[in-house]
């Protein structure tokens, strides 16, 4: 079992697991310092403005909080929260659909925003701008378009992509937000938090060992903090200290430095088939069986952070850390690309 099981197969289980970890107040989120002060002051303004929550846009990594924080917002503005996500609305009318049924100052979160068809997306525009819509009804000689009113609402959108996100859609946002990856600290304290509410007999080194491999995501320090767990329910007494946590991990092949068997194939495949890079992302996708699309969102920006691997005009091109890792030394030629 890997950590990408863990990360698929149980994200469905995982559900209720992670509705109940989710801080529900600014206070109980931790980490993203700068974005949560800028999204209390934003809340705070409004508030005694008693104005609508100006449009919000947020990205980065899948896992880092997106949609905790929506909610966290929805909360703090004390209006209702409509989630949904872009490639699900697949026609104009599912979007009015939606925003007909908003109340004044009702949050519409949607997720993966950078995947929302372009017909749906331009409806969007002046349900933004003007909170109307236009819709056509009927076809052909009696195709007529009829004006809805909105209510005020505020949309966060979520994206993983923001270099995907269209001019015209970004300049609409009044906040955007990046989330960066969580270092091993925060993310011990998320899972003494959860751990809390879970129940589970943990030790603050418990708790940073499993933190710090957690590829700087809370949604995978969750994921990991149940898998531990249950492993020390099997085979240590129901106690995680950090030697419990280490056996854990590794049993799920998730090594010392945090990366698991696919950024690992990822970076040998690189060095090993390609001679170091530079490699097209589609010839390293096909090389080590991952989708591209998750190659780029979610492996590739934790092993760029982690200094890794570097993106060039080229191709993809790993870095002396890499040749470390594994022990190797580069040859003279794969040296000129370091
Ligand atoms: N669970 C998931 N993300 C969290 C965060 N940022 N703070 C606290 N608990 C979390």
């Amino acid at each position: 079992m890997s950590e990408g099981f863990i990360r698929d197969t149980l994200s469905q289980a995982d559900t209720e697991f992670d509705v109940s970890l989710r801080p529900i107040r600014f206070e109980d989120y931790i980490g993203q310092v700068k974005v949560k002060e800028r999204l209390a002051l934003f809340v705070e303004a409004a508030k005694g403005r008693n104005d609508v929550l100006d449009h919000v846009l947020l990205s980065g990594p899948p896992g880092l909080g997106k949609t905790t924080l929506a909610h966290i917002l929805a909360q703090a503005m004390e209006v209702n929260l409509k989630v949904t996500s872009g490639p699900v609305i697949d026609k104009p009318g599912d979007l009015a659909g939606l925003l007909t049924n908003m109340e004044r100052g009702d949050i519409l979160f949607i997720d993966e925003i950078h995947r929302m068809q372009r017909a749906v997306e331009e409806y969007l525009y002046s349900a933004m701008e003007d909170f109307v819509i236009d819709i056509m009804i009927d076809q052909g000689p009696n195709a007529r378009s009829v004006r809805l009113n909105l209510q005020p609402f505020t949309l966060i959108g979520a994206t993983t992509r923001s270099g995907l996100l269209t001019a015209p859609l970004r300049s609409r946002f009044g906040l955007t937000n990046r989330l960066d990856y969580y270092d091993a600290n925060d993310l011990q304290q998320i899972i003494l938090r959860s751990s809390r509410i879970l129940n589970v007999d943990i030790s603050e080194d418990g708790a940073h060992e499993i933190g710090r491999r957690a590829r700087g995501t809370p949604r995978i320090a969750n994921n990991l903090l149940r898998w531990v767990r249950d492993y020390a329910q099997v085979r240590a007494g129901n106690k995680i200290d950090a030697e419990v946590a280490d056996q854990a991990l590794s049993m799920l092949d998730i090594d010392a430095d945090g990366l698991d068997e696919m950024d690992k194939r990822i970076l040998d495949t690189i060095i090993t088939k390609f001679s170091g890079g530079p490699v097209g992302l589609n010839s390293l996708a096909v090389s080590v069986g991952e989708e591209a699309g998750t190659i780029e969102e979610v492996y590739e920006p934790y092993l760029i952070q982690e200094g890794y691997l570097k993106r060039t005009a080229q191709g993809r091109v790993v870095t002396e850390r890499s040749y470390e890792k594994f022990g190797l030394k580069p040859n003279a030629a794969q040296r000129e690309l370091l």
